[in-house]
């Protein structure tokens, strides 16, 4: 297994729309292992493909306590969205931004495992707000896009100088 380098906004890689993954092969299974790798290193609670420059449709996240629990998901797609609510989100992508975002806190998902099974899934709370978030990486959107203008032209004069990324940024 290998870390990878994740990604800093703004990097023109992180805008890519990534593509549907058709090879479910040795080497994704390889890819899936250094992302939840790099993701536990970075103490982030998700990671996309495309955070690390890769455009396969791919995301792992890990929720657990002690960050034992990772889950793997290739190709997801949100079958349905509930519940929506203001959320406090980071990424390992944006470092030192905290921003309230949007999200529903219900979804069900859809997505297949590294062999290429598929599942669904119905996810809450932070599960389902992570999920969202991973998706729009695999889309080419970061969660300041879907800041307020106002939170965004802050951002903008006043560049935060944290390099240290927030805890459970994804
Ligand atoms: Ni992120």
């Amino acid at each position: 297994m290998a870390k990878l380098a994740i990604l800093h906004h703004p990097d023109p890689r992180l805008r890519a729309t990534a593509a549907q993954v058709t090879s479910f092969d040795a080497d994704l299974e390889r890819f899936v292992a250094d992302l939840i790798e790099t993701l536990h290193a970075a103490g982030g609670i998700g990671l996309a493909a495309t955070q690390t420059g890769d455009l396969r449709r791919v995301f792992v996240m890990d929720l657990s306590p002690d960050r034992t629990a990772p889950e793997v998901y290739v190709n997801p797609e949100i079958l349905q969205k509930r519940a929506l609510g203001l959320v406090e989100e980071s990424c390992l992508s944006v470092p030192g931004v905290v921003g309230n975002v949007v999200r529903a806190t219900q979804v069900r998902v859809r997505a297949q495992d590294v062999q290429g099974a598929t599942f669904e899934r119905d996810l809450e709370a932070m599960h389902a707000v992570c999920v969202q978030h991973e998706i729009d990486h695999l889309d080419g959107r970061l969660f300041v896009d879907r800041l307020s203008i106002l939170r965004r032209l802050w951002l903008k004069a006043w560049p935060p100088k944290a390099a240290k990324p927030a805890d459970r940024a994804a």
